[in-house]
């Protein structure tokens, strides 16, 4: 194995004589930690949708609203990821009704507080609904809370918020100038992509948020905000650097497309074409309030 940070605590454990599965097993976690897992997920799925049933109905976050099919939890697959398709289209109208029933952002974020459809709420820590200013002329969605963000509830607090800052500071703007959301309100185990049943889960929400947010423009960071966004499969390389459409309500809000601060910090040679990417912005923004 390639020399790096979990080579010392493998020397820390392993003693002479010790038996070589055990060494072995060791080096397995070493490499699951170094690749970014940081929740162990059992081998049998768990059937949460049963134990929400046996709660008593008082003990449940939330009531189901009226006429609609009961808020439910998703049962968990053993990769935790997502969920049957038959439920699943359940809890997408439930979704779509309790984001349509939300009168203003606050609403919001307590009917998707309540809203048990989507596996990724009993993994993560909590939810990660907004930062920034609602009313901002520019609103920037990323793909989904790490593990900073699933600590402190905000989105981009850690790293690549950090970095996004700076970007944003470039050009004039900064969290109180802007608003801010992700494509699924939830961390995903091990700060794995959201899948795409996840995120068609979570849409009706989004889409309520951008639509009550009300932004001129919308920055989507990175492929996977990119293509769950506008719906699209081509990577990110293609989908940067352009303007879309996005409906909201009886809008149509122009959406720009750049990478993700996250791949930025890994690779920082392509910072030029975010540059690039955040001229253009600051650009569409000066023309919009001419
Ligand atoms: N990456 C994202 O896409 N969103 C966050 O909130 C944090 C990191």
């Amino acid at each position: 194995m390639a020399k790096g940070r979990f080579d010392d605590p493998m020397t820390e454990y392993s003693r002479p004589g010790q038996p070589l599965a055990e060494i072995a097993a060791y080096d397995a976690l070493a490499f699951l930690l170094e690749a970014g897992a940081d929740e162990a997920i059992a081998d049998e799925a768990v059937d949460r949708l049963r134990r929400i049933v046996a709660q008593p109905a008082e003990s449940r976050s939330a009531p189901a609203m009226p006429g609609t099919p009961a808020n439910r939890a998703m049962p968990v697959a053993t990769s935790g990821a997502a969920e049957p398709p038959m439920a699943a289209s359940e809890a997408v109208a439930t979704a779509r009704q309790m984001a349509r029933a939300a009168g203003d952002l606050p609403a919001l974020e307590v009917a998707l507080a309540a809203f048990d459809g989507c596996a990724l709420k009993s993994t993560a820590t909590r939810l990660v609904f907004s930062d920034g200013v609602p009313g901002s002329r520019l609103m920037v969605i990323g793909e989904a809370p790490g593990r900073d963000e699933d600590i402190e509830g905000r989105p981009f607090v850690g790293r690549s918020g950090q970095l996004l800052d700076q970007m944003l500071k470039a050009i004039g703007l900064d969290r109180t100038t802007v608003y801010i959301a992700n494509v699924v309100p939830w961390r995903p185990p091990g700060n794995r992509k959201p899948t795409a049943a996840e995120v068609t889960l979570c849409r009706p929400f989004l889409d309520r948020q951008i639509e009550l947010a009300a932004p001129e423009l919308i920055l989507m960071l990175g492929g996977a905000a990119t293509s769950a966004l506008l719906s699209r499969d081509e990577g990110i390389m293609r989908l940067r650097g352009h303007f879309y459409e996005i409906g909201a309500g009886d809008r149509i809000i122009p959406a720009f497309a750049s990478l993700h601060p996250a791949y930025l910090l890994r690779a920082p040679a392509e910072k030029k074409l975010a540059w690039r990417d955040f001229l253009a912005i600051k650009a569409r923004l000066n023309q919009i309030a001419v």
